[in-house]
């Protein structure tokens, strides 16, 4: 069978912001599925921060994308070929498949999702890992409490506007730090957090932070690291849970990223910070997207989505994560459903 497929591939690691030469398109085939596997054909694809980390050679808690092999990240599609009795033509699925137009996989590594219960793209945010990051970061790590003070880093991002959105449910007070005054409006007016700072534009974090946090601070859930961070670490009150969720303002840079240590602020405030990967919470996820689910369908949850149309701009879309282009979930469209 041939029929018009391309995939992007890692034609060279990165160093410091990638650009499109690190990256190349390749026309392939598509693969006939032998017993067990699947034809999917790609509807949604995912760029997602943390695949910066992979397009490096260093050791991580996971393996680096190999040079010259399809980047991989998560799609939703639908099946249009199947050899395997659990799935037929028409469904739709998500898992972890290649940037290709079509990807023939093992039925194994796809799982089926249900386009009534909530739009498609839902399943790589809301639905997906970025919701189930700041579902177990946030209750399991940050454990908020009635009354106390969350502050969120990255807020109106894709797991960002999530945590605050939870932390409110718990009945925190919340805060979110953000890049833009449109950015900030949106989470205080559309997603009720209580207040938002533009980091961008403040003069000072720190000083602009304490006013919005008259208690200290009880959570601070961390998507970025470096200054704001640093910032806010000034301001824990006793006990603080630090879930430590990403460091993205790090992730192009090539010095060492040099800040004040943190051990005495630890030290001083006795506060647990722990880093996570949403994988640890993999058997639990049934658990959180029925959570997640059930909060939007009462209408206590929203999303917001940012998406770019057409396959040949995936690598933008991705290049936008680090410039603050998106508000909430950043996602390419390359198709729409045939089935
Ligand atoms: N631990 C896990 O399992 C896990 C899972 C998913 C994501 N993460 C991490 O969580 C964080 C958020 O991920 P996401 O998928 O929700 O992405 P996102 O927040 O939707 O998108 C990235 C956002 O980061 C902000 N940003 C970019 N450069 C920055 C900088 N130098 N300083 C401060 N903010 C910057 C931008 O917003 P502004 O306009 O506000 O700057 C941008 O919109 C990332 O660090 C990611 O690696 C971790």
């Amino acid at each position: 069978m041939t029929k018009e497929n391309q995939q992007i591939v890692l034609a060279k690691r990165p160093e410091g912001m990638p650009t499109h030469e690190n990256f190349t398109y390749e026309d392939v085939e598509i693969k006939s599925p032998q017993k067990g596997e699947v034809v999917v054909r790609s509807l949604y694809i995912s760029v997602d921060p943390y695949m910066r980390g992979r397009m490096s050679d260093q050791k991580s808690y996971t393996q680096p994308f190999p040079l010259n092999e399809t980047i991989n990240g998560t799609v939703v599609g639908e099946v249009v070929e199947s050899e395997d009795n659990h799935f037929s033509v028409g469904d739709k699925v998500t898992g972890f498949l290649g940037w290709r137009y079509y990807n023939t996989v093992p039925a194994s590594q796809v799982r089926q999702i249900d386009g009534e219960q909530a739009p498609l793209s839902a399943y790589l945010g809301v639905l997906g890992m970025t919701g189930l990051t700041a579902y177990f970061g946030l209750l399991d790590i940050g454990e908020p409490k009635d009354g106390e003070t969350v502050v969120v880093s990255g807020a109106a991002g894709a797991v960002g506007m999530i945590v605050g959105q939870i932390a409110k449910l718990k009945g925190a007070d919340v805060v979110g730090i953000a890049g833009s005054d449109e950015k900030v409006n949106y989470i205080t007016e559309e997603l009720g957090f209580d207040a938002g700072i533009n980091y961008k534009t403040v003069d000072d974090i720190q000083e602009a932070l304490s006013g919005l946090c008259p208690n200290g601070v009880d959570v601070y859930f961390d998507n970025v690291g470096g200054e704001i961070s640093d910032a806010v670490l000034n301001l824990l009150n006793s006990f603080a849970r630090i879930p430590l969720c990403g460091a993205i303002s790090s992730y192009n840079r090539t010095d060492g990223d040099l800040g004040p240590r943190v051990q005495t602020k630890l030290l001083k405030s006795r506060a647990k910070l722990q880093a996570f990967i949403v994988g640890d919470y993999a058997d639990r996820f049934g658990e959180g997207v029925q959570d997640l689910a059930k909060w939007l369908s009462e209408g206590n949850l929203k999303y917001e989505e940012t998406i770019t149309d057409g396959f040949e701009n995936i690598p933008d879309a991705f290049f936008g994560l680090f410039q603050g282009k998106n508000l909430g979930k950043q996602l390419v469209k390359i198709a729409d459903p045939k089935y």
